[in-house]
């Protein structure tokens, strides 16, 4: 009897534990949400601009592309010149974007973007027509790219 009690009590000690442990989780994201990464990359390239994803600050051309189970959504994306687009990240994992130098003329390396933890964002305005192709520097299996016209 003394056994099934203790066995009882620890049953729902497990079941509080791992509500409390769900709970901290929610709250976490709630708290996360909307935060931004602030080191912005110093090598800017005129066509690609990485800017403050304040959304309060953001211009009203704004298109959203999550980032989800390791992968962007929508994966290709087209917009016209002078969008801004804003990655949300909702996943455990951090992510970023990094574009490839060889769409990029004026620069001569890969434009990295800041790693964004879950309920993080970025954002970047695309200025100039052409087409962005784009990776995750710490998953380079996770592709995009945003065409520009
Ligand atoms: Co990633």
């Amino acid at each position: 009897m003394q056994s099934m009690v203790t066995s009882l009590a620890g049953k729902s000690m497990v079941q509080l534990m791992l509500g409390l442990w769900i709970l901290a989780g929610l709250s976490s994201q709630v708290i996360a949400d909307g935060r931004v990464p602030t080191d912005l990359p110093e090598n800017q390239s005129q066509a690609v601009n990485f800017v403050e994803a304040d959304e309060e600050e953001l211009p009203e051309n704004v298109v959203k592309v999550a980032i989800s189970q390791f992968s962007y959504k929508p994966a290709e994306i087209t917009v016209a010149p002078g969008t801004t687009i804003l990655w949300i990240n909702e996943d455990p994992a951090g992510h970023n974007a990094s574009f490839v130098a060889e769409d990029l003329p004026d620069l001569d390396e890969d434009l990295a973007g800041p790693i964004a933890g879950q309920g993080e964002r970025f954002a970047v305005r695309f200025n100039e027509a052409g087409r962005y192709d784009y990776y995750c520097t710490p998953h380079p299996f996770m592709k995009g790219a945003v065409i520009v016209e």
